[in-house]
């Protein structure tokens, strides 16, 4: 019997822009070098698309945490909203790929599901230019008091799993150890996006904590941005220059679940700023440095200037040394060039 003594220590990744920032592989090296208990999926639906190299093979998750590719118990917590037979078909291909999703993988008793009718509304919406997976509205209908629960869809009974009995009463775990995986980014969170052109959940640090743990047990939050900026959906973003139809193909800028191309603009370093103080972030990882390698060019918007940098260098020690004189001496600043490995 376990006493209030138990530790419970989480971990957490978030985006800090727009999504597609490399969460995946972040979270995919964490849990193969930590010694988490548990992974959880914090938010979204299968709007979302990790893409990740496990063992030089690519997959591409949209429900389901990498945790299973580890063996760790993978949970897709209440504030997510699931489509079942995405869901399903997901786990079906991951076991034919070798992945024991089946085992591994639960689903919270209060998270909620995407029907297919929010599917066909969603596939109506042209103002926000969404993914059309059903997210929106199955989020209305959560909050409008009018939403299925996962506990209530039989197709998931096998899935199911109390998560409050998990993190605080299952005897099995002597200490509780949670990689918080997040989905979309800050530019897309319902209070801090650019607000109708959002998503349906909030992709802060507050939506894991939202999941069912205690603020004080957060040690580490990752935070994940890319060296440029990315955006799919129906505002205008991408910058005016020719440069960005190169970045969008070397940098493979394809939307994962709906193949859309993704609009493109240099790094808004305020808006990095911003997302790093609000997610309290002490690990800051800006991936896809080898893009801007390739093309030779390093740019920042800052206030009201385009910031030029001579090198990598240059802009790596630029963005470094703000971060920490801005936001938190404390940040650990990770920059990562090879697309498979951090
Ligand atoms: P929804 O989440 O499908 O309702 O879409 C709302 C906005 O968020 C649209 O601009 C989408 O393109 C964007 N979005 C949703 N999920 C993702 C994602 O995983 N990566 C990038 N953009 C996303
Ligand atoms: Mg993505």
């Amino acid at each position: 019997m376990f006493s209030k003594e138990r530790n419970m220590i989480a971990d957490v990744v978030v985006d800090l822009q727009y999504g597609d920032c490399g969460k995946g592989k972040i979270a995919h090296a964490l849990c193969r070098d930590g010694n988490y208990t548990h992974v959880i999926r914090y938010n979204g639906g299968c709007n979302a698309g990790h893409t990740i190299y496990h063992e030089g093979i690519k997959f591409v998750t949209h429900h389901i945490p990498c945790g299973v590719f580890f063996g760790i118990k993978s949970i897709i917590g209440p504030g997510c909203v699931v489509h079942v037979d995405t869901f399903l078909k997901e786990i079906e291909e991951l076991e034919k790929q070798g992945i024991p999703a089946g085992d591994l993988v639960k689903v919270s008793t209060n998270a909620h599901v995407i029907t297919d009718f929010h599917k066909i509304e969603d596939k109506k919406d042209e103002e926000i230019g969404t993914t059309k997976r059903g997210n929106g509205p199955a989020y209305r209908d959560k909050y409008g008091r009018k939403g299925v629960r996962a506990l209530e869809d039989p197709r998931l009974n096998k899935y199911l799993i109390s998560l409050y009995h998990e993190l605080y009463e299952n005897e099995e775990f002597e200490n509780i150890e949670i990689l918080f995986e997040g989905a979309q980014g800050f530019g897309l969170d319902i209070d801090w996006g650019d607000y109708p052109y959002v998503t349906s959940s909030h992709c802060t640090i507050g939506s894991a904590v939202l999941n069912g743990v205690p603020p004080k047990s957060i040690r580490d939050v990752w935070g994940v941005a890319k060296i440029y900026e990315t955006y799919v959906g129906a505002k205008d973003f991408e910058g005016p220059e020719d440069i960005f139809e190169e970045i969008r193909e070397l940098g493979e800028e394809f939307g994962s679940t709906t193949g859309r191309p993704r609009q493109i603009n240099w790094m808004d370093f305020d808006m990095l700023k911003m997302a790093s103080r609000i997610n309290g972030i002490n690990k800051l990882v800006i991936n896809k440095m080898d893009i801007l390698d390739e093309i030779g060019i390093w740019r920042a918007f800052h206030g009201p200037h385009m910031l030029e940098f001579d090198s990598r260098d240059d802009m790596e020690f630029w963005i470094q040394t703000k971060i920490n004189m801005d936001v938190d001496e404390g940040i650990d600043t990770f920059f990562s060039g090879d697309k498979h490995n951090i």
